[in-house]
């Protein structure tokens, strides 16, 4: 009786300190001051994601034109629409910051994410049948590029079918545009597989919203892993592409005040009314909203027009941003904490500044591209991208 005692003491004793460890865990990982500070190559998720599982030219004995027919494809496409880079840049982020925490029973102070970079967003419909798809979610509702991936996709099956994952064709795609456009190259290693399912809560919930402020957006990037400075690098994406006229009209109405937000230089607020005006004056001018220039993309009732974000990928962002010029609230409030400023002035500075916001966009691209993949055994190699295998 004794000893069965002394077993169940040792046992409460165990679910005890494994009980502090995860709420230590737990509370650590909401701390975002915390993990801003961490090692900028040395943190929580790198290591417990399974990108160490994929390797460089993944494809060399299975598919060895691959990596080529991507490039190849990418140039003819980039050729006759400029804007298809930022499209996919924007698509890919989006696939990969989802996450869905799950707890590593071997590991218990460890939280895993899975569902990272795993082409889920390209999926159509949804395996789950109380769900819907991932790119219906709000946030990706103007996302584009789809018609694009699915292009190429075609292209590689042609040549080795049933072999090479979209996750991977849509990293690869993504690295190309940003290079042919005259962004940095930054390797991208490959061996992700296929999500089979896609994630509308998770999409809905997860994608950092152009209103949130900077406590809210590092929060985001430090649960997965990005400090301060990885972060204001990602955000440089916003140098090129364009920014619908759905989220330039809510700087138009300032936390609900029905003013603009108060911050917006006059010339700039002038510029988005001329761009953007009130989408009632909108529909009584012209009852029929131009087409979307991607036809597989989701209809975007907000996006008939957008502002351009700018064409090169210079600092050019970061240097509008010191002017209060940033295009949506959340890029602006980079240069609301002192952390994040000091880094948009290190970048917008005309002595090396972009430089180094080009080689930091880079090795923050090779981190955002290995998140939380799938390998291995794990999910499947999709035939088409928009549809799970069995369909
Ligand atoms: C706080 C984080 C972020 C927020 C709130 C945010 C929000 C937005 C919004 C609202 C748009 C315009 C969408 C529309 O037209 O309706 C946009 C465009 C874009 N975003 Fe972000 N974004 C964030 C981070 C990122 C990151 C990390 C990347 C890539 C690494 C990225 C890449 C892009 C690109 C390239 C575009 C232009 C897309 C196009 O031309 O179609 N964004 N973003």
């Amino acid at each position: 009786m004794a000893i069965f005692t002394k077993v169940m003491l040792v046992i409460w004793l165990l679910m005890i300190l494994v009980l502090a460890l995860l709420i230590f865990r737990i509370t650590s990982l909401s701390n975002p001051t915390d993990l801003q500070h961490q090692d900028p190559i040395v943190d929580v998720f790198a290591i417990t994601s399974p990108a160490s599982r994929l390797s460089y030219d993944f494809y060399r004995n299975s598919c060895p034109a691959a990596e080529e027919v991507v490039w190849t494809m990418m140039s003819q496409i980039v050729s006759e629409h400029k804007d298809v880079p930022p499209a996919l840049l924007r698509l890919f982020f989006h696939d990969c910051f989802i996450q869905i925490p799950c707890i590593n029973l071997v590991d218990v102070f460890w939280i895993n994410a899975i569902q990272g970079c795993d082409g889920s967003v390209l999926l159509n419909s949804s395996s789950n049948p109380n769900s819907t798809a991932e790119r219906t979610a709000i946030p990706n509702r103007t996302l584009r590029g789809f018609n694009h991936i699915d292009a190429i996709k075609e292209a590689v099956e042609k040549i080795c079918p049933g072999v090479v994952s979209c996750a991977d064709i849509l990293a690869l795609a993504t690295r190309d545009g940003v290079v042919q456009i005259g962004g940095p190259y930054y390797p991208v290693l490959t061996g992700r597989r296929d999500s089979k399912i896609s994630y509308f809560n998770e999409a809905t919930n997860h994608i950092p919203r152009p209103t949130d402020n900077v406590t809210q957006f590092l929060r985001a990037f430090a649960q997965r892993g990005f400090n301060a400075r990885e972060t204001v690098a990602l955000l440089g994406a916003h140098n090129i592409g364009r920014m619908g006229c759905g989220v330039i009209r809510a700087r138009f109405n300032f936390s609900g005040t029905g003013n603009p937000d108060p911050s917006i230089p006059a010339d700039l607020l002038n510029e988005m009314r001329r761009r953007c005006p009130d989408q009632d004056q909108v529909n009584s001018e012209s009852p029929s909203p131009a087409p979307s220039s991607d036809s597989s993309a989701v209809p975007a009732k907000s996006n008939n027009n957008s502002m351009p974000n700018g064409e090169k990928f210079d600092a050019h962002f970061y240097k509008n941003l010191l002017k209060g010029r940033g295009l949506i609230f959340s890029d602006q409030q980079l240069t609301a904490r002192g952390t994040t400023s000091r880094i948009v002035r290190a970048y917008a500075s005309d002595d090396g500044g972009e430089q180094a916001f080009r080689r930091d966009f880079a090795r923050a691209m090779i981190k955002l591209s290995n998140l939380n993949v799938l390998t291995g055994d794990e999910g499947e190699i999709r035939l088409s991208c928009s549809l799970p295998r069995n369909t």
